[in-house]
């Protein structure tokens, strides 16, 4: 298809910001035999339909372990279940890792690389931590590592001048006392492999280089690892490798560094979301055992126990029948990868010669598998208006969806939203996924993506306003 004139009446919602699994390729079969090999035994239900153990069943912490190492092949050797608590999935999780280790006044700030997932900006603010959410801005490294460092060091120098001047210790004061050992005095937010929104992953150096400063400030850094498992070769005709080690997580970073403590200062917020399906609602924590262990305490979980306590024996079943392992390499990587390739040639085909330019960095230090999540990123040109402009144009008019620079701001620092908007920031960057939609509709996507951006041009160079008009939600 080529450009659709704007007076042709809209086809159907083309959805490239929607970043949910495709229904069909959601693992059913392997749940519904998850769930029969549970509930048709009695000691198998009798085990799975009472309170679980708060740290999660324990037999997925195992079959986890081992499928943990399978993946990741740590430097430490085998990951061990001891550091695993289960988990309702990468959001609910962090607000657990929130209530358990974070203190609404003693905590002094939440730094969240930026172009950020933006909905985790509301977990922080439920928490009590609005007003400290602060931007890090992505850079070639992944992370501007060296604006985090002055951040972190303004911020400490600050709120320890400011105890010292009131008189008052510098200590947890809402969350004190035995029920709260650990507080952290910085929360670090991150999506280092194949990330959301940027698809930018962090080479080594960033992964060390942010642990180190994780140590050095008493921060907790929560990394979401939910695409890791999503990987292939840049190249269209290279051969999968099955066994290519995702990048190393800073879990295992952390673990690998001397000095490894007894909280550790990082988590890795795993999830079967984009595995199974998003409304399995099965993640797991893992961390250090003591932070583990902490974690299981969490309020709703001494009440009513582990979350997702049925959903995760079903989960357990497929790993332990290796059903999901399959899955994953015989059903998820041979479709998202045939997408990728049809979305990237069609960007190279449609979008390049319009002046889009593809932002996502190749770390090939980490992984030999380049490609790989749910996301890629685009800088428009700058003779069109900002992407969320575009966005709005391209709905209204072509009857395409895609997520904008505006969106993945940080609720709440103004500085977060001038990066984004000054010369080069990221509010001209949009953000296309391959999950949701079949190869021909992503390319259909593209070409009406490139006949938006040459439409708001023309009209551009006509002198029209085509911003004023237009509006679209942010969140
Ligand atoms: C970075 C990131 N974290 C968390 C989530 C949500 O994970 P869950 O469904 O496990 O809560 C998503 C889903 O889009 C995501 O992209």
């Amino acid at each position: 298809m080529g450009s659709m004139p704007p007076s042709t009446p809209a086809k159907s919602l083309i959805n490239l910001q929607l970043g949910w699994p495709s229904p069909r390729l959601f693992a059913r079969d392997g749940l519904l035999k998850g769930a029969g090999d549970i509930l048709t035994s009695d000691k198998e239900t009798a085990a799975a339909l009472i309170y679980g153990p708060h740290i999660g069943h324990p037999p997925l912490r195992t079959s986890l372990a081992e499928w943990l190492t399978t993946v990741y092949s740590p430097k430490t050797g085998p990951v061990s279940q001891d550091g695993i608590a289960i988990t309702n999935g990468a959001s609910g999780n962090l607000a657990n890792v929130l209530q358990r280790f974070t203190d609404p006044l003693y905590t002094r700030k939440v730094f969240m690389v930026e172009p950020t997932y933006f909905l985790a900006c509301p977990i922080f603010e439920d928490n009590g931590l609005q007003r400290k959410l602060r931007g890090v801005p992505e850079n070639a490294e992944g992370l501007d590592i060296d604006f985090l460092r002055r951040a972190l060091e303004a911020t400490e120098t600050a709120a320890v001048a400011a105890a010292k001047s009131s008189g008052r210790s510098d200590e947890p004061t809402v969350k004190n006392g035995a029920t709260y050992p650990k507080i952290y005095k910085y929360v670090i937010y991150c999506v280092p492999t194949f990330a959301n929104p940027s698809g930018k992953t962090f080479p080594m150096q960033t992964r060390e280089k942010l642990v180190s400063l994780a140590r050095e400030y008493d921060a907790l850094v929560v990394s979401d690892d939910v695409y890791d498992f999503l990987h292939w070769p840049e190249d269209p005709k290279a051969p999968h490798d099955p066994n290519a080690a995702a990048p190393p997580r800073l879990v295992d970073v952390d673990r690998a560094m001397p000095g490894y403590r007894k909280w550790g200062n990082t988590l890795s917020n795993g999830s079967f979301s984009k595995l199974i399906g998003p409304g399995v609602r099965v993640g797991w924590a893992d961390c250090a055992p003591a932070l583990a262990r902490e974690l299981a305490e969490v309020g709703s979980s001494s009440s009513g126990g582990a979350p997702s306590h049925l959903t995760s024996t079903f989960v357990d079943k497929m790993l332990r029948s290796n059903y999901m392992q399959d899955f994953i390499r015989s059903t998820l990587v041979p479709t998202y990868r045939a997408r990728y390739y049809v979305l990237m040639g069609a960007i190279k085909e449609l979008l390049v010669p319009l002046g889009v330019t593809v932002e996502v960095n190749k770390p090939t230090d980490v992984t030999s598998e380049i490609g790989g999540g749910f996301f890629t990123y685009l800088r428009l040109p700058d003779d069109i208006p900002a992407a969320k402009t575009v966005a709005a144009f391209a709905l209204k008019e072509y009857a395409l969806r895609i997520a904008f620079g505006h969106m993945f701001t940080v609720t709440g620092d103004a500085d977060s939203l001038a990066r984004a908007e000054a010369d080069g920031g990221f509010s001209r960057c949009v953000r296309l996924c391959w999950a949701w939609h079949e190869e021909g509709e992503i390319r259909e996507g593209v070409e009406r993506l490139a006949a938006a951006v040459r439409d708001v041009r023309d009209r551009v160079a006509r002198g029209e306003d085509v911003g004023s008009q237009l509006s679209i939600g942010i969140r």
